[in-house]
């Protein structure tokens, strides 16, 4: 059966950007039997970039309520927390001894950090790169290549690294024979489009986003601040360049768009746009936010549900990592 896998770093709640490229498609695949599915929270990825224990615990819980909030089938997908999957961490080191530094070198956001201290001459041009930051790769090989998933569903932003998973697995398979699936990225063209606040994509780094269960009154107020051209309230409008008819079409059906879009072209005002878009978005999210909430409230019983998905991704770990223990020599002296 096809094996697929994704990795949720827990950073921050997610917001809408999120649901629509990530979270959304990953349900809906989540039912699918003719696949198996693994989904994790990636809290070691999240130390590399979040050192605030709080912040680290609490996006756990949110990441998690969040996803089984919006109805992912656990029984039939894989879903545990990296953190409690140990076997992990030993195959990352195996892989680190076999990654080659100048792999790593080339990395875009370790590349990135370096470029950054460079524009300062009297920067260290390190500085502040952990060896986290420098590793990352590696570990996110891991992730993958322990579970042989052959498809990973990711955003564009990481289709490098997935080809540095691959290389890694060749590296390994060379040296050791073939243990690992060479994993694929699956990029979805539509999971990068979703605009934010200012029109700009929506990112954490930049600030614009709108968090998916922000409570009713704060959604509105968000909406009510996205920006939008000064056309008077009768001028047609082109909702190609709109962010507000973009949200709103990434979460509609191509009927209730093309509605939206004749409303664009007889003019309707931008005060009324963006009340059609809240009432529209908080009807599709009172409910989810309702469970979200609850969720937040039981902690344990999330607790639970990540324990159980990890005894099932351990099924595969343990025996897979005692047979790549044993590939690079590391097995009982007498036998
Ligand atoms: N690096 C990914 C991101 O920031 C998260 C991630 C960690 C991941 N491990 C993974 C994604 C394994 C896919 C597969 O989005």
């Amino acid at each position: 059966m096809e094996i697929t896998l994704t990795g949720i770093t827990t950073t921050g709640a997610p917001h809408l950007g999120n649901y629509v490229g990530a979270i959304l498609p990953a349900i809906e695949a989540s039912r699918r039997q003719d696949v198996q599915s693994f989904y994790f929270l990636a809290d070691y990825h999240a130390l590399v970039k979040c050192q605030d224990p709080a912040l680290v615990h609490r996006s756990r819980l949110e990441v998690a309520a969040t996803w089984l909030a919006l109805g992912l089938e656990v029984d039939n997908v894989i879903f545990y927390a990296q953190t409690d999957i140990p076997e992990i961490l030993e195959l990352t080191w195996i892989l680190t001894c076999v990654t080659a530094k100048g792999l790593m070198n080339r990395a875009h956001a370790y590349k990135a950090a370096v470029a950054e201290n460079l524009a300062d001459p009297d920067k260290d041009p390190d500085k502040a790169v952990t060896m986290g930051l420098f590793s990352y790769p590696i570990l996110m090989a891991a992730d993958i290549l322990m579970f042989k998933a052959s498809k990973v569903p990711v955003g564009k932003d990481q289709t490098q690294h997935l080809e540095m998973a691959r290389d890694i697995a060749a590296r390994f398979n060379y040296l050791y024979g073939e243990h690992f699936v060479l994993p694929e990225a699956v990029v979805d063209e539509k999971a990068s489009v979703l605009v934010g606040l200012d029109g700009r994509k929506m990112s954490k780094s930049y600030g614009n986003t709108i968090p998916l269960f922000e409570p009713e009154k704060a959604l509105r107020k968000l909406i009510m601040r996205i920006k939008t051209n000064s056309l008077p309230p009768e001028a047609p409008k082109d909702p190609d360049t709109c962010t507000l008819f973009q949200i709103y079409q990434a979460f509609a059906t191509a009927d209730e768009s093309a509605a939206i879009r004749q409303r664009y072209a007889q003019g309707i005002g931008w005060g009324e746009m963006k009340q059609v878009l809240f009432e529209y978005l908080n009807a599709r999210l009172t409910e989810p936010r309702q469970r979200y909430q609850e969720l937040l409230e039981k902690p344990d019983h999330i607790e639970q549900i990540l324990k159980h998905g990890a005894a099932r991704a351990r099924e595969y770990s343990v025996p897979f990592l005692h047979q790549l223990r044993r590939a690079v020599g590391i097995r009982p002296l007498g036998g």
